[in-house]
């Protein structure tokens, strides 16, 4: 792929990232390569939480062409969900695999010891970390780096508690960052003054959050058969 990506070059490369175990789905992808391939010629991208690699590709093969940058930021923490030195390997394969590493860089290390200290600039901002409500406020701090207009891209918002309890306590009040929208629990935000109208949309986004916690209980209460009845027809939590 040379010069700028086209749109229907998504398709090509969600195949490729839908081989890479992980959570993200396709119209979530889908806000990131369209932001991505937006950005000006040399961008970069500073992305919470890696994993075996599923955004990072389409994060990369969005800026490829332009010659940007992925800062890829993840500690690659131990235990059963996310697999430790082992995913890091994986990692490191899947973007060779796709002949990606002149594009990503590794840096593996936790968010939010990184924070502190880090100086470089980027122009994108994706959070898809630890999602507790402490490791999420601080990750929103990552955003002093955007420019006007710099786009946040976060998962599992308005299905993670600790992650929906950052946003109503962090951005709702936010004098700096307006929400724009979602695809299912992939939401967009951008560095910009809001409106009360751009806050009425966080609030409406709150019944959803709810549903969705609600069908956490009922999974685990082994009720999915209730869970069913509003909408979700899956063993694993919505987001
Ligand atoms: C949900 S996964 C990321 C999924 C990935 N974005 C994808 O598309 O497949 C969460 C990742 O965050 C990492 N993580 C946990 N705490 C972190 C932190 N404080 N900073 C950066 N990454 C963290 C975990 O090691 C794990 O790989």
């Amino acid at each position: 792929m040379t010069g700028t990506p086209e749109a229907a070059d998504f398709d090509r490369v969600w195949e490729a990232a839908d081989g890479i175990p992980g959570w993200l789905k396709p119209g979530q992808a889908r806000i990131l390569w369209d932001e991505a391939v937006s950005l000006p010629a040399g961008a970069t991208v500073l992305e919470i939480g890696s994993h075996q690699g599923r955004s990072t590709v389409v994060l990369g093969e969005a800026l490829r062409p332009t010659g940007g940058t992925v800062i890829a930021v993840d500690p690659f923490v131990e235990g059963r969900l996310f697999g430790g030195t082992p995913t890091r390997d994986k990692f490191e394969a899947n973007i060779a695999a796709n002949d990606l590493g002149g594009v990503v860089e590794l840096v593996a290390d936790y968010s939010t010891a990184l924070r502190p200290t880090w100086t470089r600039g980027f122009d994108m901002l994706y959070i898809d970390g630890k999602h507790d409500y402490w490791t999420l406020s601080d990750d929103l701090h990552w955003s002093v780096h955007l420019p006007e207009g710099g786009a946040i891209v976060i998962h599992d918002c308005y299905s993670s508690i600790g992650v929906t309890l950052g946003i109503l306590r962090h951005v709702l009040f936010s004098d700096r960052i307006v929400y724009e929208r979602r695809s299912d629990s992939q939401a967009l935000f951008r560095i910009g003054r809001p409106t009360r109208r751009d806050r009425l949309r966080i609030l409406a986004e709150v019944p959803w959050w709810l549903r969705n916690v609600a069908i956490k209980v009922l999974l685990r209460l082994r009720l999915r058969p209730i869970a069913r009845l509003v909408g979700h027809d899956s063993p694993y939590d919505p987001y």
